[in-house]
């Protein structure tokens, strides 16, 4: 404790160092910009502007990072940029992307063969739950911890219990484009199956309704990997026929394995990264 305590000191104090050091450089000097003005920018965050626009890109490449795939298996956001992640996630900046994801789905299916009444039925789509149909935002905003600590599982499960979590911005209106072109949706999540009716009911009321098939996590499942779990499912939905078209999700875990999907939709998430 005493040690980690240390050492984010010592990061503060170098990032400090660097703040001050970078902020002379030609970039800000030919935008006009000197420390105090960029302070005053990011300053919205009173946490921003304490810790300088070096904490924000270092963090802002940590994220970015784990979107890519790069940075892969980290059990905990780095504490010096949870305040970062935080800010992020419950930005309009995520909801923009989030858009952006949605808008090229949006293009991809009209590109794809499945269309209303010519369809036979086999075309299918797979979303994930959490973080993309619904959001588990407010749960880290009652508890805090935005990926700073390891997530508790109990306390996230009995949250998930409640049915309580809204859907993500743009997300109800492209399910139901989707279903309504004739894609047989298929939910493929790694909640436990003894949230089913909770998961039901709380996709209902956030506004989903006719997919083909919810899939959790039985006790067979819960020996696997999320990642061989998902790839299993795949696997059993081309071995009924189903040409799966598209995946979306807010984890690598639902696009890795085989068979692959046509096309992916990863979602931003740096709270946290299942395996
Ligand atoms: C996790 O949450 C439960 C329920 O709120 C609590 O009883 C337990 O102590 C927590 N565990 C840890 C490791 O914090």
């Amino acid at each position: 404790m005493a040690r980690s305590l240390l050492l984010s000191l010592t990061l503060a104090f170098l990032f400090t160092e660097m703040v001050s050091a970078r902020d002379w450089n030609i970039l800000n000097q030919l935008k006009g910009l000197n420390p105090t003005t960029t302070t005053t920018k990011t300053s919205q965050n009173s946490v921003a502007s304490l810790k300088g626009p070096n904490l924000n890109g270092y963090c802002e490449s940590w994220r970015v990072n784990v979107e890519l795939h790069n940075i892969r298996d980290f059990t905990v956001v780095p504490q010096e940029c949870v305040w970062f992640i935080q800010k992020y996630m419950t930005s309009s900046q995520y909801e923009d992307d989030l858009a952006r994801a949605v808008d090229e789905a949006t293009l991809y299916i009209g590109k794809t063969c499945c269309e209303k009444k010519k369809c036979d039925g086999m075309d299918a789509w797979i979303f994930d739950v959490d973080d993309t149909l619904l959001s588990t935002i407010p749960y880290h905003k009652k508890h805090g911890s935005f990926g700073g600590e390891q997530l508790n599982t109990t306390q996230f499960e009995e949250w998930q219990s409640w049915g309580k979590a809204p859907a993500l911005p743009n997300m109800v209106k492209l399910f139901h484009e989707i279903r309504e072109r004739g894609f047989k949706i298929f939910l493929v999540s790694s909640r436990k199956e003894y949230l089913r009716s909770a998961t039901v009911e709380n996709l209902i009321e956030a506004g989903y309704h006719g997919w083909s098939n919810l899939l959790l996590r039985g006790e067979e499942e819960e020996k696997k990997s999320v990642t061989q779990y998902k790839a299993d499912v795949r696997a059993w939905l081309t071995s009924l026929g189903y040409r799966v078209w598209g995946v979306m999700g807010a984890q690598w875990n639902s696009f890795a394995g085989c068979p692959v999907p046509k096309r992916t939709f990863k979602l931003p998430n740096s709270i946290y990264y299942v395996a």
